[in-house]
């Protein structure tokens, strides 16, 4: 079996200068903001937004985004539940180090396993995992498919073994999220407002001070 998933004979090293002074320096504390949902639901135009929002009130976030990681770090995985499950635990483990320096690292992925955002954020400390659900209904993201990946789901021609998610692959809803992105009266939130509702968040939880 490989020794792989078990380190053996490699050590921790602590380094002097840590978290708390880094964040002192930033006047900021690292976290992790863990954005979930169909693809087309949404997730990329917030994640986006939010970082532009904490930018211009001097706050320093990074976009870990699905799609853009599976250009580089994560391209040798493709959509099986397994390459799934190993993606989301690679961007969880980037997430961390980047919490750990004291920024606010925006995950941007479908991450449709429950047990696999569970996974993240037993990472973290509980607080410094902010798991926010784009609860938007199918026929929205399908209606918008930006990428025309759903039309070539229903023609049934994503190449591959893996189902797509939302038509043949499952997703699985949060249970207990920290946000919900939601539809009122029918009508969806605009940028602004999904912004606007995770900043909220993060200021009244001190996120934005040191
Ligand atoms: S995840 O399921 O592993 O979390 P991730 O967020 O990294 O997915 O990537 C999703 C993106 O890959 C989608 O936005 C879409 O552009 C593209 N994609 C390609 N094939 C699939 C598929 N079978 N299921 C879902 N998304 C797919």
């Amino acid at each position: 079996m490989s020794a792989l998933g078990n380190p053996t004979n490699v050590f921790w090293h602590d380094c002097a200068v840590g978290k708390a002074e880094r964040q002192k320096l930033i006047n900021q504390q690292g976290c992790v903001v863990w954005i979930t949902g169909l693809s087309g639901s949404g997730k990329s135009t917030l994640a986006c937004s939010l970082n532009r929002e904490l930018y211009s009130r001097g706050k320093l976030s990074y976009v870990l985004d699905g799609d853009n990681v599976r250009h580089g770090l994560n391209k040798n995985l493709g959509f099986s539940p397994e390459d799934r499950t190993e993606n989301i635990r690679r961007v969880g483990e980037v997430a961390k180090l980047f919490a750990d320096t004291g920024l606010i690292c925006i995950a941007s992925l479908i991450s449709p396993y429950r047990k696999d955002r569970d996974a993240c954020r037993a990472m973290l400390a509980d607080a410094n995992f902010i798991e926010v659900f784009m609860n938007m209904p199918l026929e929205l993201c399908e209606g918008r498919d930006p990428k025309g990946l759903y039309k070539l789901a229903r023609a049934g021609k994503i190449r591959g073994t893996a189902g797509f998610t939302g038509i043949n692959d499952p997703y699985e809803p949060p249970l207990n999220c920290e946000i919900m992105i939601e539809q009122k009266d029918g009508i969806c939130p605009t940028p602004c407002d999904m912004t606007w509702q995770v900043v909220s968040y993060l200021d009244e939880h001190g996120f934005l001070h040191a």
